[in-house]
C-alpha cells in the first residue's frame, strides 16, 4: 500500500468522524429545537388550559417525546401530609402506582424531590422501585425522576420509566429538566386559579348538604333534580354550557329552604295560609343566597324561577313574568323538581310511579310547565328512568372538571 492510499484512507476515516460528529449534534440540535418549540406551545396553549389534568396529560406527551420513556407518572405534593401522591399515571401498571404515596425522601422519586435535583437511575434493582409499585415482576426498569419547583415551593414530582433494558442518558435530563423547569412556573399560576375552582366545587357541595341535614326527607332530593334537569336540557338540544347550568340549578334550586323554620318545613299536617307564604319565599332566598356569588349568576335564574309557571301563575308572585320570558333554566327545575316530587315518598305522601308522573305533568302541559320541557320529558323518558329514586351523595356526583366549564 502507497503512502497516498494510507493518507487517502485517513481522509476517508476523518471524514466518516465528521460525518458522525455532525449527525450527533444535528439529532442534539434538532431535541433541543423540539424542546424550544414545545416550550413555547405550551406558553400559548398551558394557559387556556382548564384543568391540573389537562395540564399534565400535555407534559406527559412531551416529555414522553423527549425522552422516549415508556412510562409517566406525576405525583402531586401535599404539603400539609408531607406526601407525594400520585395524581396521574400514563402506566401499566397505573393501577399500583395510584395507590402508592410516598413521602419525601422515600423511593427514588422521594429522594428526588426531598433534594429538589433531578436525577437518573439506570437499571434500577427491584428495591430501588418497590416504594413505587410494591408488586413489580423482575423487569429491567430505569427512572428518571424531576421535582416541580416554583419559587421555592415544591410542587410535586414526574417520573419517568424506560422498560426492558432501555437507559435514560444525561441529555434527556437535561431537557426534560429544561421543559418541566419553565412549565412549573404556568402550573404554579394556573394552580392557585385551579385550587380557588376546586373551592368553588367545594362551595356548591357545602351549599346542597347544608340543606339535606336541614330536611333529611328531601335528601337525595336536589342530586336526583339535578340529573333530571340536565337530561331534559341535554334533550331540548342547549348548548353544553346551559346543560351544565341546569344541572347545578337542580343542585341548588331548594338552598333557600336553609331560612325556614323546621316546624314549617317538617310539619305533617296541612299548613296555615302563614306558612304557606314562608314556603313561598325560598326561591327568592335561594336566588338571593347564591347570586352573592358572581361566578353562579348563571344559576340564580334556576333557583328563582322552579316554582314559576308556564302561565305565570305560582311563586314568586310579585314578578310578573310568564311563557319563554322565563329563563329556560327555570323551567327545566321546575318539570325536573315536580318529576322527583311525585315518584319519592314524603310526609303524608306515597310515591308514584314514573309513567303516573308523566301523566300528571302532562295534564299540565302550558300551564304549569313548558310544553317543550313537558315534550322532552317523555322524549327522554326511558333515560330519566334510571334515575328515578335513586339515591346519590353530592360528592360522588359533583364532577370538578364539568363544573369549573362553567365558571
Ligand atoms: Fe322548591
Ligand atoms: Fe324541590
Amino acid at each position: 500500500m502507497s503512502l497516498l492510499h494510507v493518507i487517502l484512507m485517513l481522509i476517508i476515516l476523518a471524514l466518516l468522524l465528521l460525518i458522525l460528529v455532525l449527525a450527533f449534534q444535528i439529532r442534539k440540535i434538532e431535541k433541543e429545537k423540539f424542546v424550544i418549540d414545545s416550550i413555547y406551545k405550551a406558553s400559548k396553549k398551558l394557559p387556556e388550559m382548564g384543568s391540573r389534568s389537562e395540564f399534565i396529560r400535555y407534559v406527559c406527551k412531551i416529555e414522553k417525546d423527549i425522552t422516549k420513556a415508556n412510562e409517566f407518572v406525576y405525583f402531586r405534593y401535599n404539603e400539609a401530609t408531607d406526601l407525594l401522591i400520585p395524581a396521574y399515571a400514563d402506566s401499566f401498571y397505573k393501577k399500583q402506582i395510584l395507590r402508592t404515596k410516598l413521602k419525601l425522601g422515600e423511593g427514588f422519586t422521594g429522594r428526588v424531590a426531598l433534594s429538589r435535583k433531578a436525577g437518573i437511575l439506570n437499571h434500577a434493582t427491584k428495591t430501588d422501585i418497590s416504594k413505587h409499585i410494591p408488586d413489580i415482576p423482575n423487569y429491567d426498569l430505569s427512572l428518571l425522576a424531576i421535582p416541580m419547583v416554583f419559587n421555592d415551593t415544591l410542587l410535586g414530582a414526574i417520573l419517568l420509566v424506560k422498560l426492558g433494558g432501555s437507559t435514560f442518558r444525561e441529555e434527556d435530563l437535561k431537557l426534560s429538566e429544561i421543559f418541566v423547569n419553565i412549565v412549573s412556573g404556568f402550573f404554579f399560576t394556573k394552580n392557585l386559579i385551579f385550587t380557588m375552582q376546586e373551592g368553588v366545587v367545594q362551595l356548591i357541595i357545602a351549599l346542597v348538604k347544608s340543606v339535606e341535614y336541614k330536611d333529611p326527607y328531601t335528601a337525595g332530593h336536589s342530586i336526583r333534580v339535578g340529573h333530571f334537569s340536565e337530561i331534559l336540557a341535554r334533550t331540548m338540544g342547549l348548548s353544553e354550557r346551559d346543560v351544565l347550568i341546569a344541572k347545578i340549578g337542580g343542585f341548588l334550586h331548594d338552598i333557600g329552604k336553609i331560612a325556614i323554620k323546621d316546624n314549617i318545613l317538617k310539619k305533617e299536617s296541612s299548613l296555615q295560609d302563614a306558612e304557606w307564604q314562608k314556603i313561598r319565599q325560598h326561591p327568592e332566598i335561594g336566588a338571593d343566597v347564591v347570586s352573592k356569588f358572581r361566578f353562579l349568576k348563571d344559576v340564580v335564574p334556576c333557583i328563582l324561577y322552579h316554582h314559576k309557571w308556564f302561565d305565570g301563575r305560582g311563586y314568586p308572585e310579585n314578578i310578573n313574568i310568564r311563557g319563554k320570558d322565563i329563563p329556560i333554566c327555570g323551567r327545566i327545575v321546575a318539570v325536573a323538581d315536580a318529576l322527583d316530587a311525585i315518584t319519592t315518598d314524603r310526609p303524608g305522601y306515597s310515591s308514584r310511579s314514573l309513567p303516573w308522573a308523566i301523566y300528571k305533568i302532562v295534564q299540565r302541559r302550558g300551564t304549569q310547565f313548558d310544553p317543550d320541557v313537558v315534550d322532552a320529558l317523555i322524549k327522554s323518558s326511558k333515560e330519566i328512568s334510571m334515575f328515578v329514586r335513586k339515591e346519590f351523595k353530592i360528592e360522588d356526583t359533583a364532577n370538578y372538571e364539568e363544573i369549573i366549564k362553567i365558571l
